[in-house]
Order: structure tokens, then sequence, then C-alpha cells
């Protein structure tokens, strides 16, 4: 197939981790015959520098026009005085909002291998595979924000209908699971939490196949951590999707390991790591780029349709993270080039064994 790729690198470790999955796109479209055109444009910190604005217009246009979205991270401490009119994260938030990207789809699968970095106990690691449905278009993140001398409100409102797609996102995913949705909120408190929980008992009276439960977001912090294999499909709002999904990432052993896939309506998406810009280790070429990898893999899945493809690179970086060495995240040596480089190599290695 042909497709128009926008590739949004960002800021901090953004460049070098897309890079990597660049070479992978790029390696599987040669291999099956794939005409995938990518082009480079400008978003956060870096495009602040250059233009004055975290989301130019060039940029936007560009996304718009492409079939799918494939982004770095954004920010860093030189963009990050609280006094600043434009920041690079506004970006991102701009972005999403523009496409319409309402859920946000991160996986959570713990290797063995990975599972030993993990700081919870190996035991409660086992046969851990879930998927977080985030709410990623509404909440405090898009509300009204005031500020003077001494207070500041963000204001938290959803709709039902913001509630309602995301929740049939969850409940479809669930469908080709194992058929549980467990929804997140805070309904003892928050009055959004309530009309939350109300629209989400209405869309699954849609799925009878499908089990559902609610957790409240305190417990769930601690569930997430003590009993990870009972979950299966997540569905939550914005902030809290935001903050579980890193929890979630102790789990699989490093947040650099795990991916997203933004979606909308149509099949246009955008893809990310769910790690930012890390500034701590920019620029010293050591970042791992499996987030970002397993990213091009959701966008092959989601925007293409090309199940095969996504699966080979999935298979690929399983393999790699089984027996290669790792990142300093995964306390390995291995350089961001060298892991990319194996997963190239099984990558064709398997593509081959498929082939034969
Ligand atoms: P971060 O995710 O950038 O880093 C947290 C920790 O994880 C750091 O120690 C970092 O070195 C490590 N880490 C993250 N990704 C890694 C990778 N691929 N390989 C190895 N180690 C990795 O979070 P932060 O430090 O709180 O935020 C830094 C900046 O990134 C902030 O400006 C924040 O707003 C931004 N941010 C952007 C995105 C995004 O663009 N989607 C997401 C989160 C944070
Ligand atoms: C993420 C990030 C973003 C978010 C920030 C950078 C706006 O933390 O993608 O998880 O909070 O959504
Ligand atoms: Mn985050």
């Amino acid at each position: 197939m042909r497709a128009n790729i926008a590739i949004l690198p960002g800021d901090g470790i953004g460049p070098e981790v897309t890079a990597a999955a660049v070479s992978v796109l790029q390696a599987v479209a040669e291999r099956h015959r794939h005409e995938f055109r990518f082009d480079s444009h400008l978003i956060g910190g870096c495009a602040i520098d250059a233009t004055g604005e975290a989301l130019p217009e060039a940029t936007r246009n560009a996304c718009l026009g492409a079939n799918a979205v494939l982004l770095g991270a954004v920010g860093g401490p030189q963009w990050s005085d609280p006094k600043a009119v434009v920041r690079p994260e506004q970006g991102l938030l701009q972005l999403r909002a523009l496409l319409g990207v309402f859920a946000n789809v991160r996986p959570i699968k713990v290797s063995d291998r990975a599972a030993q970095f993990s700081p919870i106990r190996a035991d409660r690691l086992q046969g851990v595979d879930m998927v977080f449905v985030r709410e990623l278009t509404g909440g405090s993140y898009f509300g009204r924000k005031t500020r003077d001398a001494d207070s500041a409100t963000d204001e938290c409102r959803y709709t039902v209908l913001e509630i309602e797609r995301v929740a049939h996102k969850a409940f479809q995913l669930a469908q080709s699971r194992r058929k549980k949705v467990t929804s997140i909120d805070k309904a003892n408190v928050l009055e959004t939490s309530r009309l939350w929980r109300e629209t989400v008992n209405k869309v699954a009276g849609h799925y009878p196949d499908v089990t559902l439960e609610h957790q409240l977001v305190d417990s769930m912090a601690m569930l997430l951590i003590s009993r990870p294999s009972d979950y299966d499909v997540l569905v939550t709002e914005n902030l809290f999707g935001d903050i579980l999904t890193d929890e979630a990432a102790v789990l699989a052993g490093s947040l650099g390991l795990l991916p997203s896939a933004s979606l909308g309506v149509g099949s246009r998406g955008l893809y990310e790591p769910i790690h930012g810009s890390a500034p701590d280790i920019a620029g010293q070429g050591v970042a791992n780029p499996i987030g970002s990898i397993l990213s091009a893999a959701l966008l092959l899945r989601y925007s293409f349709g090309l199940e095969t493809e996504a699966a080979a690179i999935e298979a690929a970086v399983e393999s790699v993270i089984a027996d290669s060495e790792l990142t300093r995240d995964l306390s390995g040596t291995a350089s961001t080039q060298s892991i990319t480089d194996a997963v190239l190599s099984r990558l064709l290695s398997t593509t081959e064994i498929q082939a034969a």
C-alpha cells in the first residue's frame, strides 16, 4: 500500500527514538513492498524556537493531510518557565484536539525478562496483559483555566457524548480480548465521575458478552501493583489515565517500553511512546527506542490494517527483549542504535521464516 506518514520528532530523546521507529517502518515497507512517504515537521519546544508556536500551521496541515502521525516527545527544562505564554506541551494537546483522537490506547504486556527489572515481585507479574483506554481530548486538560495572583482553576468537564465514544472503544477492544472492562473513576467525590459511571453502565448494555466492573481511582492505583494480572481493558478519564499508565510502566520494567495509539473516528491516528522527552538522557544515544518502535507497529495495525507487519515488529521486539543486551533503563549497556539494529535483524530473519 501507499501511505503518507507525518513524522514529528519533537524534543529531547524524541528525535532519537523516532529515527529508530522510522528505520523499522522503512524495513517493513521494503520487505512487504509498501510505499511509505515520511515527512518530518516541527512540534513542541523546537517549533517554539523556530516559529514562536508549539504547533505551527505547516505541521497542522501536514498532519491533517497524512494517513498517520508518528510523534516522539515534546518539552524540556529550557521551555518550562511557569510564566511562559507558549509551552511545548500545548502543541501536543492542540494536535490531539485537531485530529480528534479521543481514545488513547496504551497496551501493557510484561515479558519474563523485563519483569526481572521491575521492582514488583515476579510472581505478581505472571500473565500481565492489559490495555488502558485513556480519554484524551476532554477533562481538566481542556477545560477553562483561570489564574489570578492567589488562586487558579482548571475546570473538569465531561459530556455524555465524550464518555460514550471512548467507552464504546473500550468495550469493542474487550470483545477481541478477555471480555472484561474495568472503568476507573472517583464517583464517591466527583460529579464528572458520577456522569462517567452512569454513562459507562449504559454503554455496557450494548455489549452483553463483556463483563464490566467499576473501581475508584485511589484503590485502582493500589490494585494495579498488587493484582495486575486481574485486568484486561481499563477505561478512564484523561488525567487518571495519564497518571495510572506511568504507574503501570513500572510493571513492564521501564517507561521506555510502552507504546500508544491515539484514535478517533476515521483510520488516521497519532502514535507515540507514553514517555516524555527524558532531558536527563537526551543526546547521549542511550534512550530505549522500543516504546517508539512498538508505536510504529500500532500505526500499521490501527491506521493501515497491516496486522501481519505489525505482529512481525512485535515478535522481533519480543525476541530482542528476551535475549539481547538492553538499554540502561533495563540495566544494560546497549545504545539506541544497537537495539534498533537488533530489532531490524530479527525482523528480517522472522519475515524470511514466514516467507519460507
Ligand atoms: P519522561 O517520561 O521524559 O522521563 C521520566 C524518566 O524516565 C526519566 O528518568 C527518563 O530518563 C526516563 N525515560 C523516559 N523515556 C525513556 C526511554 N525511552 N529510555 C530510557 N529512559 C527513559 O518524564 P519527565 O522527565 O517528567 O518529563 C520530561 C519532559 O517531557 C517534560 O517537559 C514533559 O512535559 C514532557 N513529556 C512529554 C510527553 C510527550 O511528548 N508525549 C510525555 C510525558 C512527558
Ligand atoms: C503523555 C504526556 C502528556 C499528557 C503531556 C506532555 C501533555 O504526559 O502523553 O502522557 O499529559 O497527556
Ligand atoms: Mn504522561
